[in-house]
């Protein structure tokens, strides 16, 4: 899709704030600090729209991105920061459950892990929680620019494995520096949110 126009319509923590447009959406779940708001910009052709930082756990509600009047990206804040009270971890809990079980507009989960590393328990039980729930999900291991081009295969072996994912779960490297993955990550949305 060639973006032009996007615009954050909405932050909501609960269900009455959702946008009522009805335009499928796609969620972005991972890590804080993992890339979910630079995958986001790259997407959409902007620097720095959806908010990057070097802060982790900054993004604290569902951003829902409207794109081209046609889609929603919704940017859901990410997990497994440790310097968050319990508290707020089972608020955040509540609000992506409510959201990612609820939702019926959501056709699509893309879970971002670091390529750097093995997935964490984190990573694990939010990729087996998605397949519980038969959300159709995308995982993309992002910051590939950070390893040579000759451990890519054995990241995505690591990944795929760590993960517990099976042949036909699909898995896309990523570079947001180098928009490297971007067509294809398009190619999965479009065919989720459009058929
Ligand atoms: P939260 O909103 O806090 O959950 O973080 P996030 O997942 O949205 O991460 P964000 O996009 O803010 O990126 C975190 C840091 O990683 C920033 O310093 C980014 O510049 C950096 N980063 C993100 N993607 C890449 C990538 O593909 N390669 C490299 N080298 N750095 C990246
Ligand atoms: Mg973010």
């Amino acid at each position: 899709m060639e973006v032009n126009n996007v615009e954050l319509v909405m932050s909501a923590v609960a269900p009455e704030q959702y946008p009522t447009t009805g335009y499928p959406e796609i969620a972005f779940v991972g890590r804080s600090n993992v890339g979910k708001s630079s995958l986001t910009n790259v997407l959409i052709n902007r620097r720095s729209y959806a908010r990057t930082s070097s802060q982790p756990g900054k993004t604290q509600t569902l951003n829902f991105y409207n794109v081209e009047d046609q889609l929603y990206f919704v940017d859901v804040p990410g997990y497994g920061y440790a310097k968050v009270s319990q508290a707020e971890r089972e608020r955040w809990g509540q609000m992506i459950e409510t959201y990612l079980t609820q939702r019926e507009q959501l056709r699509g989960v893309i879970q971002l892990v670091d390529a750097r590393h093995e997935p964490t328990k984190d990573d694990i039980q939010m990729f087996q929680w998605l397949a519980y729930y038969d959300l159709p999900t995308l995982v993309v291991a992002t910051k590939a620019d950070k390893i040579p081009r000759s451990k890519w295969n054995k990241v995505e072996s690591t990944m795929r494995k760590g993960l517990g994912m099976t042949p036909d779960n699909p898995l896309l490297l990523f570079s947001a520096p180098q928009k490297m993955g971007k067509d294809a990550i398009w190619d999965w949305i479009e065919t989720q949110a459009f058929g």
